[in-house]
């Protein structure tokens, strides 16, 4: 099968890499070779596996009938967007690790796809090459899942198990994820919480068959998170990590959000550290799942994004089980009217005055005019009114799935 790699940055030329490396045994395994016949980027391929593959453009790689499927490594939605559906309308199948795509236009391309007959695969857009798509559509199809949750951004866990362990700087730390080609083109959309929200509402709509817009998930990063934080939630027994959920409610709403969470040091992700990701899927039948493995870099994302090439070229057509639908986003529970823990610090209060407003406290460290305290089972938008009127640093919630 003769394919294209459209984007050739650090996942572009990865697949590349790694297909060559592998190229006998994945042969074997796909029922025929693959076989890279165009690279499409706006950079020099000259010195790279690359060279002499050049596409003038997108028309020309889609005007060559030998082309069967294309892989999408540009990121973003722009012109990625563009090529994708222009090669999915012109009967190409395609593989794509870029989860903002997914995210805003899934609905939109997987319809395409399911009318033109041809494959849209995304394995790679959640958690790299961590296996977690296929899983839940296959492995627990059998399952109601209420539950995805888990450490979805390789960056942002790098940097905080940094923190924590070496008590190290933050901005050096990120300059590192980016040499190591963990991070982003534009890191904020790493340390901001945005990647880890564009991957949960893939996650989300996977589950529950619903287009979820990221516009409408709740999204906080880690650059408000401090020594004081850290060191406040490991005097209360817990860790820190970027957690991304979407959880069906008893009420049958969606609560789908991301945020810096508190894990107790025995939570089975609390361990999840450097560029490590963890996912927990549950269902009915089967309880809790945990996936976890490399979230990011060159060669993992690979892994997945060939394993859809790979499938493809065995199966060929449209791959059914892979589909959900705009439907608006009514089905999206409002995080303020649910019950949590809490850590919050608070500067010239009284732990006193503070059990009198919320009930249930416990004091974790008092430095100073500055006191931790563990808030428990509190109404989470009474929680951001007091916050919000004593001028109290962000809260951070307790995560115990
Ligand atoms: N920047 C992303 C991360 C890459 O750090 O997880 C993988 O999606």
């Amino acid at each position: 099968m003769k394919i294209a790699i459209v984007g050739y940055g650090v996942v572009g030329r990865g697949t590349h890499e790694l297909l060559l490396m592998n190229s006998q045994q994945i042969a074997a395994r796909a029922g025929k070779p693959i076989e890279v016949k165009y690279v499409l980027d706006t950079k020099d391929l000259a010195g790279t596996p690359a060279e002499g593959l050049a596409a003038a453009n997108m028309d020309a790689i889609l005007a060559d009938p030998e082309v069967e499927l294309v892989v999408e490594a540009i990121g973003g939605v722009g012109p990625a967007y563009t090529f994708v559906k222009a090669a999915l309308e012109s009967g190409r199948h395609v593989v794509t690790p870029n989860k903002q795509l997914v995210a805003e236009k899934g609905a939109e391309l997987l319809d395409i796809a399911r009318q033109k007959n041809v494959g849209f695969l995304f394995e790679a857009s959640v958690a790299g090459g961590t296996p977690v798509l296929h899983p839940i559509y296959q492995c627990l199809a059998a399952n109601q899942l209420d539950m995805a949750a888990g450490i979805l951004n390789g960056t942002t866990n790098y940097i905080l198990t940094k923190m924590v362990q070496e008590g190290a700087d933050f901005a050096a730390t990120l300059k590192t994820a980016q040499q190591l080609g963990y991070a982003e083109a534009d890191p904020t959309a790493d340390i901001e919480g945005i990647d880890a929200c564009r991957k949960v509402c893939v996650l989300a709509s996977l589950l529950f068959g619903r287009h979820t817009p990221p516009e409408k998930v709740f999204t906080q990063g880690i650059t408000n998170i401090t020594a004081a934080d850290v060191a406040a939630a490991d005097k209360a027994g817990y860790r820190i990590k970027l957690i991304g959920q979407a959880r069906k409610m008893q009420d049958g709403k969606v609560l789908c959000m991301v945020t810096p969470a508190l894990l107790r040091k025995t939570h089975r992700m609390a361990e999840v550290n450097d560029v490590f990701n963890a996912v927990t899927v549950h269902g009915n039948g089967v309880g809790d799942v945990l996936f976890y493995g490399r979230g990011a870099g060159d060669l993992p994302t690979a892994s997945a994004v060939l394993s859809d090439v790979m499938e493809i070229a065995r199966k060929g057509g449209n791959i059914d089980l892979v589909y959900w639908e705009d439907m608006g986003a009514d089905h999206l529970a409002n995080r303020l009217d649910y019950s949590i823990d809490a850590l919050v610090r608070v500067k010239n209060y009284s732990f006193e005055e503070m059990q009198a407003r919320l009930d249930n406290c416990e004091l974790i460290d008092q430095s100073g005019d500055e006191l931790a305290v563990l808030v428990r089972g509190v109404n989470e938008g009474v929680l951001e009114d007091f916050v919000s009127l004593i001028g109290a640093a962000p809260y951070i919630r307790v995560f115990d799935c």
